[in-house]
Formats: structure tokens, C-alpha cells, sequence
């Protein structure tokens, strides 16, 4: 291997939940004026996952047809990052790997920093395939976001997987060095592993998120990174998407550039599609960021973007991609806007129920209500251990 390997994207796609709520039923329910939600945060709909779905079907699904158009031949290693994991000592990634009936001769690890996760998974990814490019790494990044009921937080929820096939040579997107990295040690939004639903501070972590953005695009322009006339568009990740375009002002603005409300528009304006319908998916949201850019995009092979992968707590990570000429002939459009249309409305009550339901705790033997159409369910929970099913 060299260091003039290129490495990154070849293939990437993404599942989503059985169910959807929109935004007008919550505001219905809050006695909130819609615009709040679909102007103010920018956010019309929210994923919600059936009782048989979790982070390991939705990534399951997501991974599946990655699998089956290119093989299992020379996936090595799969890292699934997650900060909804569902168990504290096994890796989401095993059963996911058994599910897709991957070689025993794979090595699988989960990864964890809140919504920055799947971005330390594709540069663990990328080092992997540095060292030896014949190799590929299945990156799946895999959410569901939960706040608490009648909390701020709540009309920020959502879920999705992503499953990217990092390769040398890639077909989507090459990803570059350098990186700019920062880290700072703050409370804006956590969850204690007693408990199911995340606590936040709403105002400080969109603090804490600009912070990370000043200090990623310092370190970047440190390191000898593009300027920013170079990108053609940014990936943010989008909790919700007004907070993207919060981000790219503070950006410019942290830059000495004036904030050009068309410019801003055109940078990020094909990157929310998905976004504003599914919700906050955690790890897997700005590269649906790129999912959405990349389709709707009108031919960027050659042009670079730039990514904005931010964790609270928090570690945020900018870098940049360079889109590969002939990309468009890769991509999974119908697929995903399939797996967005696919989708059952349902209203507050049935929202509600689902969101209060927990699993059984007391080790018996618990089936689950078969809900999804998915391609994996989760069968059911007995004696503790998680049962899943290929549908
Ligand atoms: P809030 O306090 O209910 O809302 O919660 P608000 O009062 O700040 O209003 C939101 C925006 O809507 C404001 O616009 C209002 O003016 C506007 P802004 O001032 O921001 O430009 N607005 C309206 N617009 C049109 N018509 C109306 C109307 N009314 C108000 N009628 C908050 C908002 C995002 C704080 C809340 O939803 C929340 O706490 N969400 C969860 C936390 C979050 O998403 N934080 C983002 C940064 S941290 C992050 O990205 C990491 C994360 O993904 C987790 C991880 O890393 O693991 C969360």
C-alpha cells in the first residue's frame, strides 16, 4: 500500500423505520404552531421504529443490499457504530453479521461517541484499508433517538441505518487527509445506562455544536486543509436541519466570510431531504447528508465536499471528500426514496403506546408483535438474549 491509495465510498445505503409520524400530529397534540417544526427546526416527519424493529434489523436492512450487489468477498472487518446500543458487552455488529451470513473470518467491533461514531468507524475503516487495499470494511451506523415525552427534545427524534462499503479505488466518494479534529468535555447531551431516553440541554448543545465547528475548521486550515472556496457543498450532521445551516453561518462567519443567504443555500440546500423526513438518526445522519446531496445533485464527480460529523459530549471530526467521476451510475435513489415512501403513517396515540413500550426485563419468554415489512424483525427476547429473524 501507498499513501497515494485513494480510499473511501463505494457504496452506501440506508434503511428507515415501518412507521412515521409527522409533525403536524405532534403539534396537534402540543398545541405548538407547525411552523416551529418545519420552519423553525426544520422538520416535517419522524421515524419511528415497530416493536419488532431495532438498530440491529434497520442495519441489517441497510447492509443487505450492499451484501448482495457486491459479495462478502474481501469484507474483513465490520464496525458498527451506535449510541442506542442494546447491549453493553456484545457488539450490535454480531448479530448483524449473522444475519447478513458474513464469513467467520471478519472481525466485528462496535464503536461509541454519540453522533460522531460512524465517522471513527469509516477512518478506522480507512487505515484498515490503507494497510492493506485489498481489503473492505462494512461500515454500519445504526440509531434511534428518544427524549423523553412532551420534552423539547421530542420532535428531534428519529431513526435510520446506514451501511457504507469503505474500499480502496471507491466508486462514490475518496475520502482526504487531513482531518480537523476537536474535542471538548461538556454536558450538553447524554444518557446514562439507566436509562432509555437521552437527557439534554437543548441550548447548550447547539452552543457546544458551533463550538466544535469553529475548533474542527481551525484545526483543518492548521493542517493544511482547503480553503473554502474549494467544497461545493457540506455535510452536516443534522440533529435537525436548521441546526446545518446554523452550523455553515458560524462557519463563515469563524472564517472572516460573510454569510450570503444564497450561498449558504446552495451549499447545503440538497442535503436535508432525508433528514427533515426521517428525524435525528444519531450516527448515521450526516451521511444521509450525503445520501440526499448525491442524489439530487446534478453531476459533482470531481468537485469536493466538505463533512461536518459533530458528538455531543463532544468530538467533532471536518474533513473533506472528493466525489468520483461516474459516481452516478452507483447510487441507490429509488432505493432510498422506496425506503422514505415506504413508510406507515401513524398518529399520536399509536406513537405514543410505542414510545412508552419497554422490553421485558425478567428474562421469560417474550415474542414480539410481528409489525414490520422489513427484511429483519426482532423475533422476540427469551431468557435474556435477543432473538432476530430474516423475514
Ligand atoms: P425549543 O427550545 O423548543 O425551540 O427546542 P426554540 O424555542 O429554540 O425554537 C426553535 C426555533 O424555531 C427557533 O429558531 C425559533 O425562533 C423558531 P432559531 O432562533 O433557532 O433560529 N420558531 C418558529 N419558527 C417559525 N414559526 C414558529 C416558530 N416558533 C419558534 N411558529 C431544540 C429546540 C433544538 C433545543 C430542542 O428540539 C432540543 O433540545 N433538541 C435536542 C437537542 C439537539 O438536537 N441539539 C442540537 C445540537 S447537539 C447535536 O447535534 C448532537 C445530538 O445529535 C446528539 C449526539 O451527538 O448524540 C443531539
Amino acid at each position: 500500500s501507498t499513501a497515494a491509495t485513494a480510499v473511501g465510498i463505494h457504496d452506501l445505503s440506508f434503511a428507515t423505520t415501518e412507521f412515521v409520524l409527522p409533525h403536524t400530529a405532534l403539534a396537534e397534540h402540543n398545541g405548538t404552531p407547525v411552523g416551529k417544526y418545519h420552519v423553525g427546526i426544520g422538520q416535517r416527519s419522524m421515524s419511528v421504529p415497530a416493536a419488532d424493529e431495532d438498530i440491529v434489523t434497520l442495519g441489517a436492512a441497510a447492509a443487505a443490499p450492499v451484501v448482495a450487489r457486491h459479495g462478502a468477498d474481501g469484507i474483513r472487518t465490520l464496525v458498527f457504530a451506535t449510541e442506542s446500543s442494546i447491549d453493553q458487552a456484545k457488539a450490535a455488529g454480531v448479530y448483524v453479521h449473522s444475519l447478513l451470513g458474513l464469513p467467520s473470518a471478519t472481525r466485528v467491533v462496535e464503536l461509541k461517541q454519540a453522533c460522531y461514531g460512524a465517522t471513527a468507524a469509516l477512518q478506522f475503516a480507512l487505515g484498515l484499508i490503507h494497510r492493506d487495499p485489498s481489503q473492505k470494511v462494512l461500515v454500519v451506523a445504526s440509531d434511534v433517538s428518544r427524549y423523553e415525552l412532551d420534552s423539547p427534545g421530542e420532535a428531534t427524534q428519529g431513526a435510520a441505518a446506514v451501511a457504507m462499503l469503505v474500499t480502496a479505488d471507491p466508486a462514490l466518494v475518496r475520502i482526504e487527509e487531513p482531518s480537523g479534529l476537536f474535542t471538548a468535555d461538556v454536558m450538553d447531551f447524554w444518557r446514562p445506562n439507566y436509562r432509555d431516553a437521552a437527557l439534554v440541554d437543548g441550548q447548550e448543545s447547539i452552543g457546544a455544536y458551533l463550538q466544535a465547528v469553529r475548533g474542527t475548521w481551525k484545526d483543518y486550515g492548521e493542517q493544511g486543509g482547503r480553503p473554502l472556496e474549494a467544497f461545493s457543498a457540506f455535510c452536516y450532521h443534522q440533529p435537525f436541519t436548521r441546526m446545518a445551516y446554523k452550523a455553515h453561518r458560524h462557519l463563515l462567519n469563524s472564517a472572516g466570510y460573510d454569510t450570503d443567504e444564497a450561498a449558504v443555500q446552495g451549499a447545503l440546500g440538497l442535503t436535508t431531504a432525508y433528514n427533515e423526513v426521517i428525524g435525528n438518526s444519531y450516527t448515521a445522519s450526516v451521511y444521509l447528508g450525503l445520501a440526499a446531496l448525491l442524489d439530487q445533485a446534478e453531476d459533482l464527480g470531481g468537485r469536493a465536499v466538505g463533512f461536518l460529523s459533530y458528538g455531543s459530549g463532544s468530538v467533532a471530526e471536518f474533513f473533506a471528500g472528493t466525489v468520483a467521476p461516474g459516481y452516478r451510475a452507483h447510487l441507490r435513489t429509488a432505493q432510498h426514496r422506496a425506503a422514505v415512501e415506504r413508510r406507515r403513517p401513524i398518529g399520536y396515540a399509536r406513537y405514543r403506546e410505542l414510545h412508552g413500550a419497554s422490553l421485558p426485563t425478567d428474562g421469560g419468554d417474550h415474542p414480539s408483535p410481528e409489525e414490520t415489512t422489513g427484511p429483519f424483525r426482532l423475533a422476540g427476547i427469551n431468557g435474556h438474549k435477543r432473538r432476530y429473524e430474516k423475514r
